[in-house]
Formats: C-alpha cells, sequence, structure tokens
C-alpha cells in the first residue's frame, strides 16, 4: 500500500491505495463515485472515461498510484458544467441514450470533441467517437446528439 494525494472532482483526497489498484476501482470502490462505470476492462469501450487534467482517460487501464498529484474529474463533477448541461438535453432529444450504460463516459468524450472542435462534420464525429462503444442506442441517435450539442454551444458562445 502507499499513501498518495489527488484531487478528485476539486477536493484533495488523501488515501492508502494497492499498488496495482486501477483508477476505476480506486472511484468506484473507495470514494463510491459509481458514475464511472465498468464494461470491458480492457480499455476497449470507454465506458469508465473520466478526464485527468482535462484530458480524457481509460480509468479502467490507468492506476491509481500513478494519478498522484493530479487532477480527475468523473461524471459526478458535470453536475453544474454549462456545457454538459447542453449536452444532456441534446442527448435526451436526439435519443443518444437508452439503458445509459456507456453513457457517463460518452458524454465526456463528447464534451471533449466539442470543446476541442473537433466535431465538423459526422464522419470526424465518429471517428472522435470511436473510442466509445454502445451496446444499444445504435450510433445515429448518439451523432445526432454530438451535432445538436456543437450547435447549441456555438450558438451561446457567440
Ligand atoms: S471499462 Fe474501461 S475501456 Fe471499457
Ligand atoms: S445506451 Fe446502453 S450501452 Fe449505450
Amino acid at each position: 500500500m502507499t499513501s498518495i494525494s489527488i484531487t478528485v472532482n476539486g477536493e484533495p483526497v488523501v488515501a492508502e491505495i494497492d499498488d496495482r489498484m486501477t483508477l476505476a476501482d480506486f472511484l468506484r470502490d473507495k470514494l463510491d463515485l459509481t458514475g464511472t462505470h465498468l464494461g470491458c476492462e480492457h480499455g476497449v469501450c470507454g465506458a469508465c472515461t473520466v478526464l485527468v487534467d482535462e484530458e480524457p482517460v481509460r480509468a479502467c487501464i490507468t492506476l491509481a498510484l500513478s494519478m498522484a498529484g493530479r487532477s480527475v474529474r468523473s461524471i459526478e463533477d458535470f453536475n453544474d458544467d454549462p456545457a454538459m448541461e447542453v449536452i444532456r438535453e441534446c442527448f435526451s432529444e436526439a435519443h443518444g441514450l437508452q439503458c445509459g450504460f456507456c453513457t457517463p463516459g460518452m458524454v465526456i468524450t463528447v464534451r471533449d470533441i466539442v470543446q476541442r472542435g473537433a466535431c465538423v462534420d459526422a464522419k470526424q464525429i465518429r471517428t472522435e467517437l470511436s473510442g466509445n462503444l454502445c451496446r444499444c442506442t445504435g450510433y445515429a441517435g448518439i451523432v445526432k446528439a454530438t451535432e445538436l450539442s456543437r450547435d447549441r454551444l456555438k450558438a451561446k458562445s457567440e
């Protein structure tokens, strides 16, 4: 066990961590932040996507220990995020989710690609979202929700 300090959702956290514990298990089991979902646990599906220093990261293949001194944001940190509020509305309107299992990781990725401007057209959106798998909705609604999010956030910033 090793003691580390991390910032999680804006709060300082000091914890004893097993050297092999993943960031996803740390968030879910130690901090009870269960909005970070675990699907494949092999870095393939994107369900576990969180932000580390504002970059999307797969929490299932990231060692919690490597987060020492860094800032982690899980889906629970976006309740009051203006961009995420718009993205949530657009996912609802465009039927971008069904069971919701992929949704925390999906919307964190969508927020990132919209903010980077990496969503010029549907083809680019599909490429950018290729690391986030959805088992039930299909991607038409998700792409539409991303286009809507892009357009509404752009209109708000003008
Ligand atoms: S659970 Fe992490 S990528 Fe699938
Ligand atoms: S909405 Fe069910 S896995 Fe995506």
